[in-house]
Formats: structure tokens, C-alpha cells, sequence
């Protein structure tokens, strides 16, 4: 990570406050709540039970998702005085791109479910604030369409590595055609977590065709699907509520509803994206092949263990995520600002560090770059942002948070993102 000279002036914040408090002298509030519990709540009262329930959900008693939030109450800002915070620079740069700010968009899969304009929305709100967006495997829009709408703001690709090495490399190649920056590899994913809330609902957004743009857009997807057999795959019992399932496919095939009908290939791209998506036999021997296809930069998602941090090193990896997929996935995991201080002493300085899972507000960003990460990804807040208000609703979110947390960098002493370090920091009493 390094840094430019030159410094920007805090008017972005400023700017922001006064926005909002002058708006409020003519009676108007944020529709889009600053306050996180509220943000949420918000969100939740415009999704659908079952929407809601897939995203704020998570794995088992949901431990990791309390556990991420009590990462971040061990620790304490101690802030410093009389350091003239007149001018902040809150840039970053990562693999050769300077951001404004040390945040990306995690990615996110089936965003349709919070608002119809999905990942298009995201995509027009990162390019608007300079946000990096990390397209998800499980988009609801092909990534070639939010591409066109970015300019050349910054976007990365995420990868679930699936089965088909043809697959793979066709998905790779796309990004690459799309202007990614790198491939996120997202590791924790070999099996869904078992989610509480959605087992509960009996709802998998995917069975119904959600989230499944990536494929349904790809040729070496589409062309599979000519050779599948019905291998006696299990149905579901046939009434009401499975047309209406039938009909929600459907809807999510890109190719022509009528072909789609009549040849079952709706049905067939669940079927065939089911027994495709996931490699749980993947191993570090396999990057050998990423790396062999692409170019681009290399970076995994999910990492936890310092002992795996070193691994990724050692496999010519150029940067990890230091995530727990929300506690979407282990109940009862380590919190992500818990790992991070063992991986950065393992390999800190050799392998950019991004941390994920809990981050919902300025300090949270603060303190992860106090602890060593380069920059953090924000999760949930962004779609529900997106279920509010759709791309403004994104782009209120992410200004909130840049400006929260410039804010917080100033009014702790820091100019700059490299005067952010673990003595600002000290451990509750
Ligand atoms: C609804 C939902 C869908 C997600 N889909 C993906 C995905 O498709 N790919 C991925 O790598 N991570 C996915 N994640 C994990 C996020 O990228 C990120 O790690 C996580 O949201 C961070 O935790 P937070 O939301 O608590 O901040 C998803 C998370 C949520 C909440």
C-alpha cells in the first residue's frame, strides 16, 4: 500500500453534515437512515420476509455475526490533539489504482432480492462515489452489463470456483474482458452455511432462478446445458406454489421464456448451476491453474488462519480478504478483526490485506487500518441502502460511511491513512 503526496480538504465531510442539517431546517430527514440499527430496520419493513431473512441472516445461533460486532468494542480510538487535521488525505492505493478511500463493495450475491435494479444500481452508485465494486458470482445482472454503466471506475470480479475448469476460465476471461482489476477468489464457500432463518422459510433464492446471472450469460454455461441429463434429480411436489417457482425461473433465464418453457431449460440452468457451482475438493494445487489463465491479480476471500495467510504467500497469491462471509457460514468462527492482527504479523506488508464482516461505520474502518488491514469491504449496509432507495440509496450509504469515516481519521489526529496505526488504539479496560 502507498500513498500520494498531495492532500484533498475535508470538504467531503463537511460538505455532507451540512447537507443534511440544512436540509433539515426545511423539514426533510435522510431517507435513507445514518444510524445503522435504523438503516436496517428500514430495509427490512421494504423487503419481503424471505429477502430480509437471506440477508441479514446468518450461520447456526448467528455467534460470528455478535462476535464480528464485539471485535470491534475491545478496542478503543485514543485520539490525539493539536495536529492541524485542516487538510485529510483518506487515499489508498491498491494494486496500482489510487482510491479515494480505503472501502470497496463486498460482493453480494442476488441483490434482485432487495430491489429490481439490483447489481445495475450498485454499479452506477460505486462508479458515482469511486467505489471499487466487487462483482459477485451470484450477481443478479451479468457483470458485462454493470461493466457498461462504470466508466472506468474501478471493479473487481469474484469467483466461486466451480466444477468446470471450462467454466472457470470463461468466467475469468469475461472480467477480463469487463476491465476487472483482479479475481477475488472466495474460499469459505465449498458448502452453504446452515442457515437458520432461510431453513426455516424453507427459501434458497437460487432453487427460483435468483442470482444465477452469471451463468445463464456465460456461452461455456449456456452450452452445457445442450448435454445435460435429467440424472432423476429430485422434484418438488407439483402445485401452486411450484408453478409459481416455474414461473419465477422463468423470469431469471436470459434466454427466450418460450424456448425456455417449452424446453425445460429454465429449469434445466437450476439444475445444471446446482450441481456445477461448487468444487468442495478444491485445493491450493488448483490456483496453480488461475494463475496459469490469467494475468490479473490473485486475491483469496476468506481467509482466517495466519497459517493459511502464509500458504497464499507462498502460492504467489497478491492479496487476501480477511472475511468470515458475514457468519454466514461457521457458527461461532473468529471475528475478522480478531485474525487480522496474526495474519498481519504473518505476512503483513508482503500481501495486501482487505477485511470484511461487521464493518458499519467509520470506526470500524479506522480501527481494522489501525490493526493492519489496506482497506475494508462493506456488506450488508449497501443492500440495504439498495432495498430503500435503490442506486441513491447505495450511493447515501457509502457517502455516510466515507464521510463518517473521515471524520473520525481527522478527529483522531490522523492526516493520512499511513498515520493510522495500532497506537491510536488501545484495548478496553
Ligand atoms: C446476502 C449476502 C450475499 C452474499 N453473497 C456473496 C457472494 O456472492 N460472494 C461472496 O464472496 N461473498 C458474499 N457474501 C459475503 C460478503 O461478500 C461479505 O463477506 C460479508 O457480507 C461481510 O459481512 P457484513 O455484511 O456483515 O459486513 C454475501 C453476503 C450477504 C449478506
Amino acid at each position: 500500500m502507498a500513498q500520494s503526496d498531495d492532500m484533498s480538504l475535508l470538504t467531503g465531510a463537511i460538505g455532507r453534515q451540512r447537507d443534511i442539517y440544512l436540509k433539515g431546517i426545511a423539514g426533510y430527514k435522510p431517507s435513507v437512515p445514518v444510524d445503522y440499527a435504523e438503516l436496517e430496520a428500514r430495509a427490512a419493513e421494504h423487503m419481503s420476509p424471505e429477502a430480509y431473512a437471506y440477508v441479514a441472516g446468518g450461520a447456526g445461533n448467528e455467534r460470528t455475526i455478535d462476535a464480528n460486532q464485539q471485535a470491534f468494542e475491545r478496542w478503543r480510538i485514543v485520539p490525539r490533539m493539536l495536529r492541524d487535521v485542516s487538510a485529510l488525505d483518506t487515499r489508498v492505493e491498491l494494486f496500482g489504482r489510487t482510491l479515494a478511500s480505503p472501502i470497496l463493495l463486498c460482493p453480494i450475491g442476488v441483490a434482485e432480492m432487495a430491489h429490481r435494479d439490483a447489481d445495475l444500481a450498485a454499479a452506477r452508485a460505486c462508479a458515482a462515489e469511486g467505489v471499487p465494486m466487487i462483482f459477485s458470482n451470484q450477481a443478479s445482472r451479468p457483470m458485462e452489463e454493470c461493466a457498461a454503466v462504470m466508466g472506468d471506475s474501478p471493479r473487481w470480479f469474484q469467483l466461486y470456483w466451480s466444477k468446470s475448469r471450462e467454466l472457470v476460465k470463461s468466467l475469468v476471461q469475461r472480467a477480463e474482458r469487463c476491465g476487472c482489476d483482479a479475481i477475488v477468489v472466495t474460499l469459505d464457500t465449498t458448502m452453504l452455511g446452515w442457515r437458520t432463518r432461510d431453513l426455516d422459510l424453507a427459501y434458497l433464492p437460487f432453487l427460483r432462478g435468483r442470482g444465477i446471472a452469471q451463468y445463464t450469460s456465460d456461452p461455456v454455461f449456456l452450452e452445457s446445458l445442450n448435454h445435460l441429463e435429467d440424472g432423476g434429480a429430485p422434484r418438488p411436489p407439483i402445485n401452486l406454489a411450484t408453478l409459481k417457482t416455474l414461473a419465477q425461473q422463468l423470469q431469471n433465464y436470459s434466454g427466450n421464456a418460450l424456448e425456455g418453457l417449452t424446453s425445460g431449460k429454465a429449469r434445466a440452468a437450476v439444475q445444471q448451476f446446482i450441481s456445477v457451482y461448487s468444487k468442495p475438493d478444491l485445493t491450493w494445487e488448483d490456483l496453480a491453474y488461475l494463475r496459469e489463465i490469467t494475468p490479473l491479480p490473485i486475491i483469496l476471500k476468506g481467509i482466517l488462519h495466519p497459517d493459511d495467510a502464509r500458504a497464499a504467500l507462498d502460492h504467489g497469491i497478491d492479496g487476501i480478504v480477511v472475511s468470515n462471509h458475514g457468519g454466514r457460514q461457521v457458527d461461532g468462527a473468529i471475528a475478522t478483526l480478531d485474525a487480522l492482527s496474526p495474519i498481519v504479523d504473518a505476512v503483513g506488508g508482503k500481501l495486501t490485506i482487505i477485511m470484511d464482516s461487521g464493518i458499519r461505520g467509520g470506526a470500524h474502518v479506522f480501527k481494522a487500518l489501525a490493526l493492519g488491514a489496506d482497506a475494508v469491504g462493506l456488506g450488508r449496509p449497501w443492500v440495504y441502502g439498495l432495498a430503500i432507495n435503490g442506486e441513491a440509496g447505495v450511493r447515501e450509504v457509502l457517502q455516510n460511511l466515507k464521510v463518517d469515516f473521515e471524520l473520525t481519521m481527522g478527529l483522531s489526529g490522523c492526516r493520512s491513512i499511513g498515520e493510522i496505526g495500532a497506537d491510536c488504539l488501545s484495548l478496553a479496560p
